[in-house]
């Protein structure tokens, strides 16, 4: 049996918690991430089943009865991941409807699965309808989206133009746009349904006043989307006070669409 500290998908969490902390979004226990894994690959390192503890989890995921999970822990900081990952991580498989985590490694100091854990559930079940391929979903904190959803209004549509707007390859990286949830109460099931339901239609869903919630195939790839939104609304926040004398236009947001074969959100572009 290999030793799962030197999985790839292990090494690729450690590096991803760790650089996302650097990157200031998951101050104290702020963020949480789930990964997808394979039987097989998960078979490579733990002997199955060897169930440590089984955890109610709150909600019914007949979807995902059976599959497996690499997911931060609840009220585990980040930086700390680099430094104790079985303390700080757990790899749990679902079972009985997605009623239970079998827990299989990990949360050594007794500890479980982040509280968010309904909206990660959830949102990979909505993201694996759209994409078969979806194995990751991510929430954290950053400074600047969390900022803007202050000021600018919550409008989807208008919140996702003006990302756009800001880097010429926003739309190139999120032609579904940015899903927006107002202030809800974090770490329940309704917040995680609400959630799940905003990622039907797009990889982005910001919470109000709380953070962003993103999915993709990969780790890198579900950072890479988060770092652009958050980039975009960075320099919104240092120009938006300021006399704006130029933009994207929506007819250049054509051009790219073209040029990198995207297709921007139904109705977004004028
Ligand atoms: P957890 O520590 O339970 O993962 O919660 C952090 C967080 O960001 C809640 O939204
Ligand atoms: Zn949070």
């Amino acid at each position: 049996m290999k030793n799962v500290l030197e999985a790839p998908f292990m090494a690729e969490m450690i590096r991803t918690t760790t650089n996302m902390y650097a990157h200031g979004w998951d101050e104290r226990n702020g963020g949480n991430i789930s990964m997808l894994l394979d039987e097989e690959e998960v078979k490579k390192y733990l002997s199955i089943p060897a169930i440590v503890r089984v955890i109610p989890t709150g909600f019914e995921a007949p979807e995902l009865d059976g599959k497996y999970f690499l997911v931060t822990g609840t009220g585990k900081y980040f930086k700390n991941v680099q430094y104790d990952p079985k303390k700080n991580l757990g790899i749990v498989r679902l079972a009985n409807g997605g009623t239970e985590a079998e827990v299989l490694w990990g949360f050594s100091d007794g500890g479980k699965f982040t509280s968010e854990f309904p909206a990660h559930m959830m949102s990979h079940i909505a993201r694996m309808k759209v994409d078969s391929e979806n194995r990751v979903v991510m929430h954290c904190h950053p400074t600047n989206l969390l900022a803007m959803t202050y000021v600018h209004s919550l409008d989807e549509k208008a919140f996702t133009r003006t990302l756009w707007q800001m880097c010429t390859e926003c739309i190139v990286v999120f032609p579904d746009g940015v899903n927006v949830l107002p202030w809800m109460l974090c770490g329940t099931n309704e917040i995680g349904e609400a959630t799940a339901k905003k990622m039907e239609t797009a990889r982005l869903v910001v919470w109000a006043q709380h953070g962003i919630y993103g999915a993709g195939r990969d780790l890198d790839e579900t950072f890479g989307l988060i770092e652009t939104a958050e980039k975009a609304a960075e320099i919104w926040l240092k120009i938006a006070h300021l006399p704006i004398l130029n933009t994207i236009t929506d007819d250049q947001m054509h051009l790219l669409e073209k040029r990198f074969g995207v297709k921007a959100r139904e109705g977004y572009l004028s």
